[in-house]
């Protein structure tokens, strides 16, 4: 992503009028370079208008704030110490919040619910988070205070994003990997995406690059929730997004090959020989590892790569822990 290189005297009046234009990009951190300061900037054609001088810049990610430790000091003195011990970290989605609600604190659910208004008054449900179940990957919610609803607009990497929990997955925990895909993707890509939910991978990269994006999703609410995110969005959107309803499997080999291919794989499903052979240059596929398995992950996919006559280059990232020992990773797959 690139930088805008200021005088210092000047940065803050720049930073402001950025942040006016929706220009600046706020999910990463200046620099100081002598009396220069480099602005973080999004990718966007209004920036070279502008008449600074425009760099390309990584500068770093600032990192991802952990909201619990606002609602546990906000509901110190009102649990004991042992309690705020058993509070987990939440997830803000549009105006509900969903938290996992342990045993240990069933009896403070009401303490809870009043710390999470307290910390975010604009919230209208607050949503108790079971399990992912089923092929769509659907949680089990129950909503513990608020309107009875779990449908809202979700807002993420300049992308407004309509979610119903109760029919459709949806992880906002996701959004860096989304942001970090943006970036890696350059304009003029075809990109495929199947297994695409509510579009916030399409939707992102969308956002900031003109590429041709062609989406599978199998849950008829999640496509149609999908088709209703690219109206929404149609004006911030700089790609094309065509979006497909069917069966990844039985629609993935009746398409041509793409220059990339985005996989956020359901957890128990094996997409990758099928995926890999719809990639030209690119393959990121998500998949559920254990620690002691990711070399011969790796393996496996190096292997699919011969079987395909490819000669591929793996990495594999560690994107979040799922259970002790296992992680949810990427595999950025570069295909020669
Ligand atoms: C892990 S979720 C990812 C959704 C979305 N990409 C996101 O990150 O929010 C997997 C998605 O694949 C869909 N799915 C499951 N099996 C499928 C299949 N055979 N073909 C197409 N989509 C499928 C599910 O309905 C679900 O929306």
């Amino acid at each position: 992503m690139p930088a805008i290189r200021v005088e210092k005297r000047e940065a803050e009046g720049v930073k402001r009028r950025l942040k006016k234009l929706g220009l600046y990009d706020g999910k990463r951190r200046p620099r100081r370079e002598g009396d220069f300061v480099l602005l973080p900037v999004i990718d966007d054609p209004r920036i070279e208008g502008l008449g600074h001088e425009v760099l390309p810049v990584e500068l770093p990610l600032r990192p991802e704030r952990q909201i619990y430790k606002n609602l546990e000091d906000v509901l110190r003195g009102r649990l004991s110490e042992e309690e705020l011990g058993y509070l987990r970290r939440y997830d803000v989605i549009g105006d509900i919040a969903v938290i996992q609600i342990p045993q240990e604190l069933e009896h403070r659910v009401e303490e809870v619910v009043w710390g999470l208004r307290k910390v975010h008054p604009f919230l209208k449900v607050v949503a108790k988070k079971g399990f992912h179940e089923g092929a769509f990957r659907i949680r089990d919610y129950s909503i513990i205070w608020g309107e009875k609803r779990l449908k809202t607009v979700h807002r993420e990497n300049g992308v407004e994003i309509k979610v119903d929990l109760g029919k459709a997955f949806f992880n906002p925990r996701m959004k860096g990997e989304r942001y970090r895909l943006a970036k890696l993707v350059q304009d003029g890509e075809r990109i495929l995406i199947p297994f695409a939910g509510v579009l916030p991978y399409a939707l992102v990269i969308a956002r900031y690059k003109k590429v041709e994006i062609t989406a599978v999703e199998l849950n008829r609410d999640a496509y149609e929730l999908g088709l209703e995110n690219i109206e929404l969005n149609s004006k911030r959107l700089r790609g094309k997004i065509e979006f497909i309803h069917g069966d990844a499997f039985e629609v993935l080999p009746e398409l041509p090959s793409y220059d990339r291919v985005v996989s956020p794989t359901p957890r128990g499903v094996d997409a990758l020989s099928l995926t890999l052979s719809r990639a030209e240059r690119w393959l990121h596929y998500y998949d559920f590892v254990h620690e002691a398995k990711l070399e011969s992950f790796r393996e496996r996919i190096l292997g699919e790569c011969r079987k395909l006559g490819r000669n591929c280059g793996v990495k594999v990232k560690r994107v979040s822990d799922f259970k002790p020992h296992v992680f949810k990773v990427c595999a950025d797959v570069r295909i020669g």
